[in-house]
């Protein structure tokens, strides 16, 4: 028994759960997927499953993500990536929901397909059906040698290092990072991202493992605010731009491990309905950072205070505005608009984290899920 319980604590690392561990491994696995791929002082980059298919990419009129869950996320991300630094139309599909609707596909799309386990049977029914309508596949997975990476043309690993716990932390990071990669190669193909951009999202690439490291030092206060909201039954989440993508994360990190109900929406979306929700008892998380649609987020915080709704923001480290309208604030590092989703995702798995272990969850084992969902 006691063995078994070192021999358990080994494996966490110390830590008390998967997830923790594998939260704070996050600077690492993120160094593991550019790793080889970023050369920056060459100003090179290198992803070898892409080479043959560069053209292919630099040609394409659309390409189309499938995938699940947080990797569904991760693929969100990827479409504003992509059409922000390559102009490529980019769709983003549910692959559980991709061949039920007769999908218009063709042999001059490509189809991105995002999954850690690399298992996942919708993805896989999605990536036949794209192969079939002769779409050339290209894979983003975790596991080396899965059912995915070896039903496509071609791919890129993440090298996120085993992932146990079924909330998936690292492995999204990790596939941020190499769509990131993806995007800029593919832009600086096509030209639409000049080499002074390229060389600048480069440069804030190589830093973002240590704007992770710094935001993982937000643990302590971040779990303090759990403790503020564990008991609550709802959670709002709100994002815009690169940062909405993240909002659905957070939301699903809550559901899936302390269950609570929690929505993701993009926050300009509030007023169209799930503004009728809040009220004193609503904690809102509202992903703030210093972008482009900064401002206007500010006045979504500002609506949500009108209705006394309980407001913890991420904002960019320094920000003097927002400390001064939201109950608490949670200061992440400054980076590109491109790559903040990195960052600001981070304090988001965190807070479910801490607030699932306050309320007794199983967090490395959610009831009713599994690591990889290999029935339809
Ligand atoms: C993430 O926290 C979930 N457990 C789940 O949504 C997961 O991302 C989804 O099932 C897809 O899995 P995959 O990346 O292994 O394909």
């Amino acid at each position: 028994q006691k063995l078994e319980m070192e021999l358990d604590s080994i494996e966490k690392g110390g830590y008390e759960h998967f997830m923790l561990k594998e939260i704070f491994e996050q600077p690492r696995s993120i160094l593991d997927s550019m790793r080889g791929r970023l050369e920056l002082e060459a100003g090179h980059l290198n992803m070898g499953g892409i080479r043959a298919y560069e053209r292919k990419f630099a040609n394409a009129e659309r390409i189309l993500i499938v995938a699940c869950g947080t990797s569904w996320h991760a693929g969100l991300v990827a479409e504003y990536l992509i059409e922000d630094l390559a102009r490529v139309p980019v769709e983003v599909e549910y692959a559980s929901e991709f061949r039920y609707r007769n999908p218009i596909i063709t042999e001059r799309d490509i189809v991105i397909a995002i999954s850690q386990s690399g298992e996942t049977a919708d993805t896989l029914a999605a990536i036949d059906l794209a192969k079939s309508k002769g779409a050339t596949i290209f894979g983003i997975c975790n596991v080396v040698g899965s059912s995915i990476a070896r039903a496509t043309d071609a791919g890129a690993y993440t090298h996120a290092g085993p992932e146990i716990g079924v909330a998936s932390t690292k492995a999204f990071t990790a596939q941020v990072t190499v769509l990131t990669l993806l995007a800029m190669i593919v832009g600086h193909q096509r030209g639409t991202l000049s080499d002074t951009k390229l060389r600048e999202l480069m440069m804030e690439l190589s830093n973002i493992p240590s704007k992770v490291e710094k935001a993982l030092l937000l643990d302590a206060e971040i779990k303090q605010i759990a403790e503020i909201f564990k008991d609550s039954t709802n959670f709002l989440y709100l994002g815009r731009g690169y940062n909405f993508p993240v909002a659905l994360e957070g939301a699903l990190k809550l559901k899936e491990i302390s269950y609570i109900h929690a929505e993701g929406y993009p926050a300009a979306e509030m007023k169209h309905g799930p503004i009728a929700l809040i009220d004193e008892n609503m904690p809102v998380v509202v992903i703030a950072t210093k972008d482009s649609s900064y401002e206007k987020v500010v006045s979504n915080i500002q609506e949500v205070k009108a209705r006394k709704g309980r407001i913890i923001a991420v904002v960019t480290e320094g920000d003097d505005v927002i400390p001064g309208m939201a109950e608490f604030v949670i200061e992440v590092p400054a980076t590109s608009e491109a790559l903040m989703p990195l960052v600001s995702v981070v304090p988001l798995q965190l807070l479910s984290y801490h607030i699932a272990v306050l309320r007794g969850c199983n967090v490395d084992q959610p009831r009713n899920l599994a690591k990889s969902v290999t029935v339809e």
